[in-house]
């Protein structure tokens, strides 16, 4: 498989996404982008065991080589888990000069991106994303954070990485259930943005989910150059870049609502898409039939379509009232504007959503 390489265009912070395969035992992915001669790298208990060795020898060259392992889990995304990374960094003598590498899917990526924002007001870090969902989206743009009990990613920072390294043998080993969540942003960038890319998918999910390396190597491309240049045109996401959240305001709700962990972000992400397509056609913006094509295309990605059945409107509601993109008390939701083009929307009727939400 040859290498392809994508710019996140952000002027003198741009930076290469490389996507191929054995590039986590390569050294010359990752000497160049250190800050000197010293690396933490935060991974978790189930990575650890897989792929540790194989990124010790890209690095053993490295003078100054810590790991710290966490636990592995939507719920230990919190500041007390990030301290375990601060406790590494303090306790084995990291300087200012340190570069952290993070060795797993997103809950590694946004939390270690986050301990570098925030060590010694900010140091160098690398995306080693181990998950479809983390390669294709959370690796790439510089979100980072952690969760609080009253709301997903509350707290963080936007805050960028010097590379992002994606080797896709590590999906391997990936579990279908993840593989599923992973295209559930796969799916998102078709509807938001590419309509071609959308047909894609449709005519071969089959290969993506028998993980032919071929097929996922040009989805993680397509996706990531989507994702790279929306990131590129709002980075710190006054406008466009929101689009990127299609189904997440559902989403979330459900995540938040039935205890982190128990949905996972991209099963919770597919719902909500579908949940959005479904306002989207009782606003008129698109047809029944393609309503039909976004819920089947969800379904056959082995993907949950409606949220869980302990989900009254209300709670929704309330949840949805945190989302980080309610702007003076209005309640903003990216819905689709036709197929293939999002936009992110607050001019829709109270009575449409309430509509949806009895509908689940
Ligand atoms: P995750 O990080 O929890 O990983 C899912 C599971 O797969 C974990 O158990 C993990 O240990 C395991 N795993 C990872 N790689 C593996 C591999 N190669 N083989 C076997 N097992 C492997 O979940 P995720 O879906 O990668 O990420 C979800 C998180 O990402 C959420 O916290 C979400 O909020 C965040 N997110 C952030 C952004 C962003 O822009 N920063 C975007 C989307 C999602
Ligand atoms: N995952 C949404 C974003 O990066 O903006």
């Amino acid at each position: 498989m040859t290498l392809r390489t994508i710019t996140v265009d952000l002027g003198d912070r741009s930076y290469p996404i490389f996507i191929g395969e054995n590039l986590l035992t390569n050294p010359e992915y990752f000497l160049p982008y250190l800050a000197a001669s010293q690396v933490l790298v935060v991974t978790n208990e189930t990575i650890d065991p897989l792929y540790s060795k194989q990124l010790r020898q890209a690095l053993a060259g490295v003078a100054k080589l810590d790991w710290v392992v966490l636990p592995d889990g939507e719920q230990f995304k919190t500041l007390e888990t990030l301290n375990q990374i601060f406790d590494s960094l303090l306790t084995g003598k990291h300087n200012r000069k340190t570069t952290l590498v993070a060795l797993g899917g997103g809950v590694i990526g946004d939390m270690t991106g986050f301990a570098a924002a925030a060590y010694q007001r900010g140091v160098n870090f690398i995306q080693v994303p181990t998950t479809l969902l983390s390669q294709v989206d959370s690796s790439v743009g510089g979100k980072t954070g952690v969760n609080h009990a009253l709301g997903k990613n509350m707290i963080g920072a936007f805050y960028q990485p010097r590379s992002v390294i994606i080797d896709t043998q590590v999906l391997a080993t990936l579990p279908d259930r993840e593989l599923s969540a992973g295209l559930a942003e796969v799916i998102k960038y078709g509807l938001i943005a590419d309509i071609q890319f959308l047909e894609w998918l449709e005519l071969n999910l089959e290969r993506l989910l028998a993980r032919d390396s071929d097929a996922l190597a040009y989805a993680i491309e397509v996706s990531c150059k989507t994702k790279a240049w929306v990131v590129s045109q709002d980075e710190h996401e006054s406008g466009i870049r929101a689009i990127l959240n299609l189904g997440h305001t559902f989403g979330h709700a459900i995540e938040s609502s039935q205890g982190y962990g128990v949905w996972v972000h991209g099963e919770a992400v597919g719902a909500g898409m579908v949940m959005a397509a479904d306002l989207s056609n009782r606003l008129g913006w698109i047809d029944h039939q393609f309503y039909r094509r976004v819920v089947n295309l969800i379904k056959a990605a082995g993907l949950p379509i409606a949220p869980p059945k302990n989900m009254t409107p209300e709670v929704f509601l309330s949840y949805m009232s945190v989302d980080k993109k309610v702007l003076d008390g209005s309640l903003r939701l990216v819905l689709l504007r036709e197929p293939g083009k999002a936009v992110v929307t607050e001019d829709f009727p109270a009575e449409l959503l309430q509509q949806t939400l009895m509908a689940f």
